[in-house]
């Protein structure tokens, strides 16, 4: 395998590479074994429209993954995928619309015990894709292969928990109130034709953390898969076409803009949920024209900070900080991405954590105690250079000895300090291996670029004394939606509520959260009268509303 050592002349700034070939040590990268090896590239020729699998002539995009399955470097072919257009976006469209039928179609009015089944059906044959699955994750976007079975692992159970807060949600719901002399059977309908689009760092788990609560509630939905991370939906597209009736669930492949950009032109879709960045979300929604009626499921950007106070406990802040810088290379919007570190044991943090860093494995996926691993996107690498070089020339400097070494599809985490505010590696959400590290003397600075700072996600604060910590937290509570004490920042586990304030989210996902984002309250009511009371008796006896109904789902 070949790397590029880059040599950085604080002095004028400059950064020279040079490239030398040698045999990595701590980053010796065996060779692949059978089971992962890529013995035949798939050609995905067909789509999920209206319940049907339609077959795609027209152009394709070439599926290539940034792991080289060669000694010389060289990315390798997967396969390809539907390059679609206009035309095929509006008849996915055309398809949930016609599934939805306003609201009589005979998924929003299903009982939900036979929507349930529905999806009992569908987790039953997706669990069969696991090896498949994992597989492509891995190759697609070089997630190590510990997290790429995670990622289908948390992904099924999700799916179940979610089957069972529906159950719950209904069975709460079986019941009349009455305030004031009027009835009330209150439960929550679908919404109508969600577009879902999700990321490529979890192309399965986040993609179906949108789009599974929003068909359980009784929606029809468009799917997009992510640039990278798109080969591996289609082992699951035979099992979404025979558990749903048709149009409930359409699946396209193409760039965002081309298909995604005309269906919300139409003003016909009710939901928009999306896991990415405020840019495409901002530019999508604008395209709709009636923009007050569109529900916004999002979760976007971050710049995560950990707090480092003086008392901290040194080596378990020192792990939770690389697992929350590096873990999947810092490609997760939970990531820390800005490490703040009071200036009294600053000089002890760098030294622990940059050996640290130092001393991960890189590797592919599939290689024993890999940490860091292949970039999925190509010129990830160079932004991450360009990131680092701006640093430099404004007074940076890399504090490990590895940091900035690149390799073919990859760069070192390279720990840049001091890192200041004018510096882009500050103000960038980098979503990648670079680690900006700042001091501080007074805990009002990290506070105040905070509640500066366009995002508001998460924080991890470490310290141990109470008196300290117990103000901080009412604060940060405030500035974000989740404050990790002497713990990295993370979404899970999935039962918890994963939101953020300004550009970091709109609405909330957790199992429970989820199924109330993509549904809204409707119900029945009638003043108590005979009349009324005759009527809505014989109506619970006849057993022909799927909306009126007190049955428990057990
Ligand atoms: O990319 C953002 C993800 O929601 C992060 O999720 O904390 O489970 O890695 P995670």
């Amino acid at each position: 395998m070949v790397f590029v050592l880059a040599l950085c002349n604080t002095g004028d700034h400059l950064t020279t590479l040079i490239k030398v070939k040698q045999q990595l040590m701590a980053t010796t990268t065996t060779a692949i074994p059978e089971a992962f090896q890529i013995k035949e590239e798939i050609h995905q020729k067909t789509y999920l429209v209206n319940g049907e699998l339609r077959k795609w002539d027209g152009d394709t995009s070439p599926v290539i993954s940034t792991i080289s399955s060669t000694e010389e470097y060289a990315p390798t072919t997967l396969g390809s995928v539907p390059d679609m257009g206009e035309t095929e976006a509006l008849e996915a469209l055309d398809s949930a619309l016609a599934a939805y039928d306003k609201g009589q179609g005979l998924w929003p009015t299903m009982k939900v015990k036979d929507r349930v089944e529905c999806m009992e059906s569908f987790v039953k044959k997706m669990e069969q894709k696991r090896e498949q699955v994992v597989k492509l994750l891995m190759w697609e976007i070089g997630k190590s292969k510990p997290d790429s079975y995670k990622e289908f692992d948390r992904t099924v159970e999700y799916i179940y928990d979610t089957i069972e807060e529906y159950k719950q949600l209904d069975r709460n719901n079986a019941k009349f109130e009455k305030h004031d002399g009027v009835y009330a059977h209150i439960r929550r309908g679908p919404l109508g034709v969600v577009l879902c689009l999700g990321p490529y760092n979890y192309p399965l788990n986040e993609t179906f953390a949108l789009l599974i609560p929003a068909i359980i509630m009784g929606n029809t939905t468009i799917f997009k898969p992510a640039k990278h991370g798109v080969l591996l939906i289609t082992p699951l597209l035979e099992a979404f076409q025979s558990c749903f009736p048709k149009g409930v669930v359409n699946i396209l492949f193409g760039r965002g803009r081309t298909v995604a950009a005309p269906i919300m032109q139409t003003g016909k879709v009710d939901v928009l949920a999306l896991i990415g960045n405020s840019k495409s979300a901002n530019a999508l929604q604008e395209q709709h024209p009636k923009s007050n009626r569109l529900r916004l499921v999002l979760g976007l950007e971050a710049k995560n900070p950990a707090i480092v106070l003086p008392d901290a406990e040194l080596d378990l802040t020192i792990n939770e900080c690389i697992s929350g810088t590096l873990s999947f290379n810092g490609q997760r919007c939970t990531a820390l991405k800005v490490v703040y570190v009071h200036d009294e044991i600053k000089d002890k943090f760098l030294k622990n954590f940059a050996e640290k860093v130092d001393g991960l494995k890189f590797g592919n996926p599939w290689d024993d105690g890999v940490s860091l691993t292949p970039l999925p996107e190509p010129d990830k690498p160079a932004y991450i250079q360009e990131l680092l070089d701006d640093a430099l020339a404004k007074g940076a400097k890399i504090i490990n000895k590895k940091g900035g070494k690149h390799f073919d599809n990859y760069i070192w985490p390279a720990v840049l300090y001091p890192v200041t505010k004018d510096m882009r590696v500050y103000q960038e959400e980098q979503f990648g291996p670079i680690i900006p590290v700042l001091s501080f003397q007074d805990i009002e600075e990290p506070l105040d670029d905070m509640a500066e700072s366009n995002y508001g996600q998460q924080v991890s604060l470490f310290g141990k004394d109470v008196y300290t910590l117990s103000p901080l937290i009412d604060t940060l509570a405030n500035l974000v939606c989740r404050v990790n004490l002497n713990s990295s920042c993370q979404r899970g586990p999935d039962v918890y509520p994963f939101t953020g304030r300004k550009d970091s989210a709109q609405s909330t996902l957790s199992v429970h959260d989820a199924l109330r984002s993509f549904s809204i309250r409707t119900f029945v009511a009638f003043k108590d009268n005979n009349l009324n009371v005759q009527t809505v008796e014989q109506l619970m006896e006849a057993k022909v509303s799927n909306f009126l109904s007190t049955d428990y789902i057990l």
